[in-house]
């Protein structure tokens, strides 16, 4: 009887951690894709400051008038809240879950190397979280200009304030350009991790050939998103961009 509960509760575990595994996976495919979109948008800057502007107002303006004006992005904002929440959720469960399993179970060499790759993934997580709270006061809530050298007005184009000189003049700073490279090394790390463990929760790595293929996705995604980020901030910083 007692090894009958002790098997069930070790079914239900199995089954909980299963779940969390699809859940993370889930919610971090829309990542993947939304960091894509947004690396994409970003790259509108190097059309200058007021095509930057006009492609985030399309955005504003999608699905209108199905939806009011804005509908679509809060609609999306509200999808993507709720995918961190289960996110991180998801990733606390299955960190106390593998807390509290017995290390001998494993063999001493990959289980160690698989406490380094989740203590990575959690430490990165968090540092892109907090970034995350920075680049959304910066950029969307607060609209912060760091940059003394350009004046309210100088960040205005006909007569309103741009976002897209916002982002001119702050990446002509070294530092917030050097900020948002600690941070996309930090997503670089968590994209290619997170591909790869969710290629293995789906069970795309059965055999050798798959593995492989897999593992080259992980790191393309990650090379494409990190590159694709950086560039607008390093062209900036060298000069290439002037904005208006
Ligand atoms: C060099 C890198 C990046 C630049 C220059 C950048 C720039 C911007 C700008 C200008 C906005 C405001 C858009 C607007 O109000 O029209 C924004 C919003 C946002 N960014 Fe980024 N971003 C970068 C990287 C990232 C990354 C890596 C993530 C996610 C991990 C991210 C997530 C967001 C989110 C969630 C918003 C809020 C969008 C909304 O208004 O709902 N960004 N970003």
């Amino acid at each position: 009887m007692a090894t009958q509960t002790l098997l069930k509760g070790e079914t239900t575990a199995r089954r909980t951690t299963v779940f969390m595994k699809v859940l993370m996976a889930s919610t971090g495919a829309l990542f993947v894709f939304y960091v894509l979109m947004h690396m994409y948008g970003n790259l509108k800057i190097f059309a200058g400051a007021k095509a930057f502007d006009e492609y985030a107002e399309h955005l504003r303006e999608m699905l209108v008038p199905i939806l009011p004006y804005s509908g679509f992005l809060w609609l999306f904002r509200v999808l993507l809240v709720v995918a961190l929440l289960v996110h991180a959720y998801a990733a606390f469960t299955l960190w106390s879950r593998a807390n509290s399993a017995r290390p001998q179970r494993y063999a001493v060499k990959s289980a160690a190397k698989g406490a380094a790759r989740s203590k990575m993934m959690r430490w990165g997580g968090i540092t892109l979280l907090t970034w995350l709270i920075f680049h959304l006061v910066q950029f969307t809530i607060a609209k912060v200009n760091f940059n003394g050298a350009f004046s309210a007005e100088a960040l205005k184009i006909d007569g309103h304030a741009s976002t897209g000189m916002l982002v001119v003049a702050s990446f002509k700073l070294w530092w917030v350009v050097l900020i948002y490279l600690i941070a996309l090394v930090a997503l670089g790390m968590h994209l290619f991790h997170g591909v790869w463990s969710g290629a293995q929760t789906l069970g795309w790595t059965n055999s050798a050939r798959s593995r492989k293929l897999a593992h080259t996705v992980a790191h393309l995604v990650a090379a494409v998103v990190v590159i694709g980020f950086a560039v607008p901030p390093l062209a900036i910083l060298a000069g290439l961009v002037t904005g208006k």
